[in-house]
């Protein structure tokens, strides 16, 4: 479904994705590991058309993205949850959940409502907290309604970069819980970066560790959780 090839990303004269192949299957959690600095995050804002890339390619259902407009990548089906959450603090519950549906041109009313019902089966505590401002929630509601504005758009695949971050761990393993019910239920395909690698691993399929802007080592979870390498380049 989606696949990168030599992909190489600079910011100025930094070269900070060196070539970087990776592959997702359609229905597949992938996580994309590393240490701080490796270029996690740039992999997806690659991905996503939000930094240029200069060489390597990026297709998308077999259309090539690389380049892209980031609205024009959206509405094909892409919807990137970023490592701040960029929650709406003066807008309500509900109308930050409804602006996740701004790259879903042609869903109608009733389908935009038909979402939001489900974003409250997955995460009810935005249903009860619907016409609250956004700036009200905790942290972890915070990211479940970041996570819940990205799906609005009814995405094939997602990014998320880093949902755990600054979580508790009883709000973690709650979130894990709900993401892996969307990826059974709405089979959801999802590239997920974490530094947290134990706790990615256990939620996902296959994963990549970087290491300075290069896959160092890849495979199933099995594979990664009992190499050494994975221990050692992940902090396990
Ligand atoms: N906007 C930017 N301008 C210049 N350098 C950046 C920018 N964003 C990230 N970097 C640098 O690129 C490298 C990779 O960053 P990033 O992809 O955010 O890493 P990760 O998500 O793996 O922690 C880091 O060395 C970081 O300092
Ligand atoms: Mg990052």
């Amino acid at each position: 479904m989606l696949e990168l090839r030599d992909l190489n990303t600079f910011y100025g004269k930094s070269h900070i994705l060196q070539g970087i192949t990776l592959d997702v299957q359609e229905g597949e959690i992938v996580c994309l590991l590393g240490r701080n600095g490796v270029g996690k995050s740039t992999t997806l804002k690659s991905i996503m058309g939000l930094v240029a890339s200069q060489k390597g390619t990026i297709h998308f259902q077999g259309r090539e993205i690389q380049n892209k407009r980031p609205d024009a990548i959206a509405c094909m089906g892409i919807s990137y949850i970023p490592e701040d959450r960029r929650i709406f603090t003066r807008l309500s519950v509900k109308e930050n959940l409804m602006i996740g549906t701004s790259s879903a041109v042609n869903m109608t009313k009733s389908q935009k409502e038909e979402m939001l019902e489900k974003a409250y089966m997955y995460f009810p505590i935005l249903k009860e907290k619907e016409s609250q401002g956004g700036g009200y929630l905790s942290g972890g509601q915070q990211q479940m309604l970041a996570i819940a504005r990205g799906l609005m758009c009814d995405p094939k695949l997602v990014l998320l970069d880093e949902p755990f971050e600054g979580l508790a761990p009883v709000v973690i393993w709650e979130l894990i819980d709900i993401i892996r019910k969307l990826c059974e239920s709405e089979k959801m395909t999802l590239l997920l970066v974490e530094q947290k690698a134990a706790l990615a691993l256990k939620m996902s399929d296959r994963g990549y560790v970087l290491e300075k802007g290069l896959v160092k080592c890849e495979g199933t979870v099995q594979f990664l959780s009992e190499s050494e390498e994975v221990r050692e380049r992940c902090g396990l």
